[in-house]
């Protein structure tokens, strides 16, 4: 039986995820589940951000399913305390390295995105980002004597971009597994032309694509990638990328979809166990409330089901049954729009569950 560790966090994260654990629920399958605190609720209920006894039970776990974490009561915490360290030292003890985040435009909420209907109607993409390299953790870093050129003797700040070759092949290899399933096209984005890390990082993406000739890899400079984003979205499949790359396109391309409120994300590690979480935060605007949308947890747990749990029919039937939902009409305050019903998280929950059956 598949153990799934539940992890609701604080902000909206616990009226996000109670209503996915009511989705999975009425699949009718037998999950273990197992609910712990992390991010504020770990540090008001333990004093950390990530207890022992958390990170113990996500280890042991098949998936994680995470809500989410960073309401503004803890933003005065030293760094170490803070919620969103939850999230950084799971991807870190479980060894996730790919993040995956479809952007999907249903066509019900075509008028909702920022862009012309005609732009993004039928958008499916999938952007997956690298998630363990890259200047976010390449080592020096700081603060120091500038040591030459114009500004010498004054302080600078530095950073290191770093890429080993078996994280640019392990990553790739998810990018051409996944445009599989898919539409069989990769296009890897890089800034090689500048940097030698993304000349490096395109000399390995080309020599793995070697075992993908299936597969159509196009090579693409970061900017001209941002450019085509917002130009023609619709003309990318799959999207592999950097650390830093892949944090700022990801979001860029969550908006064309129309709300943040819709979009799943998976984290995976080498064996295909992860963490699957909302992209948004915890929303502290509307903690509370009632009124947050918790489609983007249901479809992240579909997403769970799809990758790590096996069951790929169930995947299907949540992914069937949130857009019923929407084709009925049914709209939380992010999506909402005139001759649409506006629902309250649980209500929208409800909705998701009866379309199931
Ligand atoms: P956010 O995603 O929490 O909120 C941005 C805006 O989108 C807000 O107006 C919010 O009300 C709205 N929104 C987000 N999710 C929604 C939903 N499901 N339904 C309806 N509206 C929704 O991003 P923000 O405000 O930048 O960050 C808030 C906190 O969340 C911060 O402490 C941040 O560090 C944390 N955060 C946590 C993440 C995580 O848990 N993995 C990811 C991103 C941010
Ligand atoms: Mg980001």
């Amino acid at each position: 039986m598949s153990k799934i560790a539940i992890l609701p966090g604080d902000g909206i994260g616990p009226e996000i995820t109670a209503q996915a654990v009511r989705v999975l629920d009425a699949l009718g399958e037998s999950f273990e589940m197992e609910q712990a605190e992390v991010g504020g609720a770990g540090y008001a209920a333990h004093g950390h951000p990530l207890p022992e006894s958390t990170l113990k039970l996500a280890k042991q776990a098949d998936a994680v399913l995470f809500g989410a974490v960073g309401d503004y009561q803890y933003d005065t915490l030293e760094r170490a305390l803070r919620p969103e360290q939850a999230i950084l030292g799971l991807r870190k003890e479980l060894g996730l390295f790919a993040n995956l985040r479809p952007a999907i435009l249903y066509p019900e909420l075509a008028g909702a995105s920022t862009l012309k209907p005609e732009v993004v109607s039928g958008l499916d993409i999938l952007i997956i980002r690298e998630l363990t390299g890259d200047i976010y953790f390449g080592k020096p870093r700081g603060v120091r004597e500038c040591p030459d050129g114009p500004f010498k003797g004054q302080r600078e700040g530095f950073d290191t971009m770093r890429y080993a070759e078996g994280e640019i092949r392990r990553i790739a290899h998810v990018a051409f597994q996944a445009a599989r399933k898919r539409d069989k096209r990769v296009t890897s984005v890089d800034k090689a032309n500048v940097l030698e890390t993304f000349q490096f990082w395109r000399d390995i993406v080309t020599d793995v694509h070697k075992e993908y000739q299936d597969v159509a890899l196009e090579h693409m400079y970061v900017d001209n990638a941002a450019m085509q984003l917002v130009r023609a979205p619709k003309k990318f499949d799959v999207i592999v990328t950097g650390n830093m790359f892949g944090d700022i396109l990801s979001d860029a391309a969550a908006m064309l979809t129309g709300s943040i409120g819709m979009l799943p994300s998976a984290s995976l590690d080498a064996n295909n166990k992860g963490l699957y979480e909302p992209s948004h935060g915890s929303a502290p605007d509307i903690a509370g409330k009632g009124i947050a949308n918790p489609l983007a947890t249901i479809l992240s747990a579909a997403m769970m089901l799809r990758f790590s749990l096996g069951k790929l029919e169930q995947a299907d039937r949540i992914e069937t049954a949130v857009k019923t939902v929407l084709k009925q009409g049914l709209r939380t305050a992010d999506i909402f729009e005139d001759g649409t019903q506006r629902v309250s998280t649980e209500q929208m929950g409800d909705a998701v569950v009866r379309a199931l059956r």
